[in-house]
């Protein structure tokens, strides 16, 4: 690893990023950008406009994700990050950027964009858990924070289902059943930009990488011949989201949020708390929100990485009462890490 001193001097927020770096592990290459960066960083900044320039990105991620937009939005194949094994390799990189004057206007747009990101396999647990719930019957449901709204439109394919969950599920007799949605609402403040999905899939260690995302995409709009819509809204205005939803659904039997509510509040304001009352807003009696974004006491796994809970929380009268949690998560919230079969049992 280089020196700290330059990069924390020149471009503190992206050097801060080297701590998760460490606990990441073996992400050399993003380690090498940052060393690109020092190299052609003062170049980038002098064409940026005035009042724009490398320190308003908050992290790596996003500054890879604005040149990667780039690049595939005048023709540019996405690169690999992992054949991107030197800082020589980023520069060539960030050189090539500089060359082109259409490419560096549209990363310099595109320079403190929030990412995008999103792993379509995070979809299993609730596939397995509406499957379980509503077991063939009509369903419609919201997906809220929905990114590129790839999980609705996945729902009740192979592409969500596990062996290794169904064998765990069998244990105690349950059969995994899973469970497509009759009809569909996606929710998100940005709109859905595949491209800008592509460029958010900043480089994870690579036995983490979901490296599905393409094919994800494809059967997504395959799937999706006219059930599942998308509403561009923010999800903090509780008296505009019903409206929205009642639009264009009869009802809703489930609400589902991953990696969102970090988003909407801060950890120390009970995040699901305050979720609670737009959920209750949206669900129909005897509906159910899947929550997976509450980390959990158990302890993180080798690689650093939270575990993360499937909390199930449904709704009675008017009120919400949590129910199970019948799945952990691990690996941003893709891969199952534990099955609870008396859990699932209460669903
Ligand atoms: C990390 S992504 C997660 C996407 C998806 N739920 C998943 O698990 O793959 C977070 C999403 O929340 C959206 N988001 C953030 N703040 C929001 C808000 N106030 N209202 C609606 N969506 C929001 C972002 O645009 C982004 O698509």
């Amino acid at each position: 690893m280089s020196e700290r001193s330059p990069l924390s001097h020149k471009y503190p927020i992206i050097a801060g990023y080297r701590d998760r770096i460490n606990k990441w592990g073996d992400v050399d290459t993003i380690v090498q950008f940052l060393d690109a960066v020092v190299d052609t960083g003062s170049r980038i900044d002098q064409r940026l406009p005035e009042g724009r320039n490398l320190n308003i990105v908050k992290d790596p991620g996003g500054l890879v994700a604005a040149v990667q937009y780039a690049n595939l939005k005048t023709g540019g194949k996405r690169f690999d990050y992992f054949n991107l094994h030197t800082s020589a390799d980023w520069t060539a990189v960030l050189e090539s950027l500089l060359k082109s004057e259409e490419r560096f206007q549209i990363f310099a747009d595109n320079l403190d964009r929030p990412q995008q990101v999103t792993s379509p396999k995070r979809a299993i647990a609730l596939n397995y858990i509406l499957g379980k719930r509503f077991g063939g019957q009509e369903v419609y449901g919201v997906d809220a924070g929905c990114s590129a709204n790839l999980a609705l439109p996945l729902l009740g394919s192979d592409f969500l289902r596990s062996e290794q969950v169904e064998a765990d599920l069998a244990v105690d007799g349950f059969q995994g059943s899973t469970q497509a949605v009759t009809l569909g609402l996606g929710i998100d403040v940005n709109p859905v930009d595949v491209d800008w999905l592509r460029a958010s899939d900043w480089p994870l260690p690579e036995n983490m990488v979901d490296t599905t995302l393409e094919e994800a995409i494809t059967l997504a709009e395959l799937r999706n011949v006219g059930q599942i819509s998308f509403a561009q809204a923010d999800l903090r205005d509780h008296d505009l989201i019903p409206k929205v939803v009642n639009q264009l659904l009869p009802e809703v039997n489930f609400v589902q949020t991953s990696f969102l509510l970090g988003r909407l509040y801060k950890p120390e304001n009970q995040p699901e708390q305050q979720f609670c009352p737009l959920v209750e807003k949206l669900l129909t009696d005897g509906g159910i929100w899947i929550n997976f974004d509450t980390t959990t006491a158990i302890p993180s796994d080798v690689t650093g990485q939270s575990n993360y809970e499937v909390r199930v929380w449904e709704k009675i009268g008017r009120k919400l009462h949590y129910l199970a949690t019948p799945f952990l998560l691990t690996h941003s919230q893709v891969t199952i890490s534990r099955v609870f079969t008396e859990e699932f049992k209460k669903i």
